[in-house]
């Protein structure tokens, strides 16, 4: 509903109409064109309204706003309809109807998820999105958590390349010995803190800045995007290119809401979501040099590390996190996906 598009009409409307649009309410269903009952859906996003991801989000609620009878979305940023492990709570029980969540949060829903949230599992940007956004090897998976969850993965957005920062540039992971990495609440980034060679504290995201800044943590792991936009260059200056990984979000939606949409409804759904997830990897190289350029305005220094120092620890993490026989069908198949 918050969409820029809009943000023209409304500033020239008259109180009236604004009167009149509040009473309406947003979450007015209205008539699809197969005849089914729309609704503007909630999603829960941890990013700022800057961030590529909230704008392909809300572009993609003024697609479904222009394509449906009556589907809208209205993008929540920067937590507040709480954090990634409650967002997908709240998608499950239907309060919340979709949501942006990072993949550890669903390897902790479905073991499989692991395979996606490895070190050098995907190669490059362009690499993961050709994997997660093939049916053949992603389908099962996607549609695993519908029956105990609630939750259909409907695809997703890349959250780049993840590299480390801190107060002092590192360059190999004796560097960070004694020093605690704020990860994500997951088992395999706890592990990948240690072949980085630190302490991994999980934690929500929005913890986090107050996290550096008060030294219960010392350094952390993310994309240029995350670290500009939520200014945590200001309270760890220092940026170790380790690209240890290539982070990935999904898209998810409570499944008793997606099957409720009409099929012509669904169509539109699908087309805008593809062009919502082509139009976010466009915007993520510029996003990226961009947070660069604004992070070294701000006093951030970006430095190279010794990329073998850190190889033969952060591989040996895929044999000791794929246990099973789906994980390793998925990450072979992610794989034989690399170019
Ligand atoms: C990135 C990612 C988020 C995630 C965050 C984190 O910003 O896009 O989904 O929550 O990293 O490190 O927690």
């Amino acid at each position: 509903m918050r969409h820029r598009k809009n943000t023209v009409v409304i500033a020239g409307a008259t109180a009236a109409t604004l009167l009149l649009a509040a009473c309406g309410g947003g979450d007015e269903g209205g008539e699809s064109a197969g005849g089914g009952e729309g609704k503007t859906m909630r999603l829960a996003l941890n990013q700022t309204e800057e961030h590529p991801s909230y704008i392909a989000l809300d572009n993609l609620g003024t697609y479904l706003e222009e394509n449906t009878g009556g589907w809208d979305i209205d993008v929540f940023p920067n937590e507040t309809l709480g954090a990634q492990a409650e967002a997908l709570q709240l998608v499950s029980d239907g309060s919340v109807d979709m949501a942006i969540v990072s993949g550890t949060q669903l390897e902790n829903l479905n073991e499989d998820f692991v395979v996606f949230n490895l070190p050098r599992v995907f190669d490059d940007v362009e690499h993961q999105m050709s994997v997660i956004h093939d049916p053949e090897i992603t389908g099962d998976l996607y549609a695993s958590l519908e029956e105990s969850n609630n939750i259909t993965v409907l695809g997703g957005f890349t959250q780049g390349a993840r590299s480390v920062y801190s107060s002092a540039p590192i360059e190999t992971p004796a560097d960070l010995a004694g020093q605690k990495i704020r990860v994500q609440e997951s088992e395999l980034h706890i592990a990948m803190a240690e072949a980085l060679g630190g302490a991994g504290t999980p934690m929500a995201y929005g913890e986090l800045y107050t996290g550096l800044q008060s030294g219960v943590v010392d350094a952390a792991e993310n994309n240029e995007v995350s670290y500009f936009t939520q200014r945590h260059y200001e309270v760890a200056p220092y940026w170790s290119y380790t690209n240890h990984l290539v982070g990935l979000d999904y898209m998810i939606i409570n499944t008793d809401l997606l099957e409720s949409m009409s099929e012509e409804d669904r169509a539109a759904f699908d087309a805008g979501w593809t062009a919502a997830h082509e139009e976010h990897t466009q915007l993520w190289a510029e996003a990226t040099q961009e947070a660069i350029d604004g992070a070294t305005a701000g006093g951030a220094t970006f430095s190279e590390v010794d990329d073998a120092a850190f190889a033969e620890p952060l591989e040996a993490l895929a044999a000791e996190f794929i246990t099973t026989e789906s994980q390793q069908a998925l990450f072979d198949a992610a794989r034989a996906a690399a170019r």
